[in-house]
């Protein structure tokens, strides 16, 4: 059986992507497997938000797993390999920056099967991280670019991608979080954690390796977190990529911050809905912060997503200044309500369209 669209998934942000543009393609009755590289495998990581975002059950999984940069990207790429030629798929979608994202792209692209990739054209023009790289590289072969800001068409335009291959859509992560705003739902956790409905508290995340891989730099953000629980206690969702090292650094003896397992997405949307802010490192928070009006503390020195800055709620900050930029940005408790350009739910539809109106050409 030939299908006509396979989209790869693999890792936590991937899904609540795939998510609505697999909805779309659905309401145009295109042919369309999923296959999940098993980058991510642990349930509140992965399977909770097939459950939570009504993503249907991955076609095939490569159970691919953890492991280094070139290992876990090798073993996806052999097995979609196999995948890719039994299959002769018409077009192969990929999501975002992970590994597997880059593992497909090259797959595909070196099959000769053309290639989307959603969320083209971010840069943070910092190629210590991991998914710059990721990003440059799964661009660079890309036959249909979808773009979730304007920047990103600059970025494409600049690195040489022909511009009818790029395609200004929006965001289809903030589809997912519109179409399921009415069940966020963190009641249960609160009610643990013993935090009455309407109690002030702060979200945090942290996973980025050049955050919590350096023991010293991981010190220097918890007495960063510590500072900032002076204001409110912190929830922290613990990314298993950091826990060892996080514990090893005393946090889980702190009484304003509360490590709670990896929250499913309607739990931890739930969460930073209800919070006074978020302090966090991850792309895709600063995105949802943004399209919540929650003001959103990014502990990087960069981001791939100055949206979220200009047209959002979000600011760089460091260890050293994250606490004061917060007290400071809770004092002033100015509401924010702007929407970043095309953020407007419709992003999946608009990417099916022209995914259908590509096929039906071919
Ligand atoms: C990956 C992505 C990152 C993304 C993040 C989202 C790459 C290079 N990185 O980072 O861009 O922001 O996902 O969450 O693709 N682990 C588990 N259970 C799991 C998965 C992983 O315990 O289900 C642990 C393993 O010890 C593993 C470590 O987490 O070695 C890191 O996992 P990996 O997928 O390599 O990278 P992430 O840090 O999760
Ligand atoms: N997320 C979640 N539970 C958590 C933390 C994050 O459901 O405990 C969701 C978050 O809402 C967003 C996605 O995971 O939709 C972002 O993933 P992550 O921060 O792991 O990756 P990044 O966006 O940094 O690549």
């Amino acid at each position: 059986m030939t299908s006509r669209i396979l989209h790869i998934t693999g890792a936590r942000p991937n899904f609540p992507k795939a998510a609505p543009v697999m909805r779309a393609l659905d309401a145009l009755q295109v042919t369309q497997s999923l296959v999940h590289t098993g980058q991510h495998y642990d349930d509140k990581l992965s399977d909770i938000f097939f459950r939570q975002l009504s993503l249907r059950k991955p076609d095939l999984s490569l159970g691919v797993g953890s492991g280094s940069h070139a290992t876990q990207t090798a073993a996806v790429m052999v097995a979609l390999e196999t995948v890719f030629l039994e299959q002769q798929p018409s077009l192969v979608v990929v999501y975002g920056d992970v590994n597997s994202t880059l593992a497909a792209a090259l797959v595909a692209s070196k099959l000769g099967i053309p290639l989307a990739h959603v969320e083209a054209g971010l840069r943070s023009f910092d190629r210590g991280m991991p998914e710059e790289l990721n990003r440059i590289m799964t661009d660079a072969v890309s036959d249909l670019l979808f773009t979730t800001s304007a920047d990103a068409n600059v970025h494409l335009g600049r690195e040489g991608v022909a511009e009818e291959k790029i395609h200004f859509v929006g965001n289809p992560m903030i589809d997912t979080l519109l179409q399921s705003r009415d069940r966020f739902d963190a009641s249960e956790l609160l009610a643990e954690l013993k935090l009455a409905p309407g109690d002030p508290y702060l979200v945090a995340t942290l996973h980025r390796p050049a955050n919590v891989d350096d023991p010293a730099e991981l010190a220097q953000l918890v007495a960063a977190l510590i500072e900032c629980s002076a204001e409110a206690p912190i929830v922290l969702p613990m990314h298993p990529r950091g826990a060892q090292a996080f514990a090893a650094t005393g946090i889980l003896n702190e009484p304003r911050i509360h490590i709670v397992e990896p929250q499913g997405y309607l739990e931890f949307m739930g969460l930073v809905s209800g919070s006074l802010g978020v302090v966090t490192d991850s792309g895709g928070v600063q995105e949802e912060t943004t399209m919540l009006g929650v003001p959103c503390f990014t502990l990087r020195p960069n981001t791939e997503r100055p949206v979220t800055i200009t047209d959002g709620t979000n600011t760089l900050v460091t260890a050293e200044n994250v606490a004061a930029t917060l007290r400071d940005r809770l004092t002033r408790n100015q509401t924010e309500n702007r929407t970043p350009p095309l953020w407007d739910g419709r992003a999946g539809e608009r990417i099916a369209r022209i995914l259908s109106e590509w096929l039906e050409k071919q």
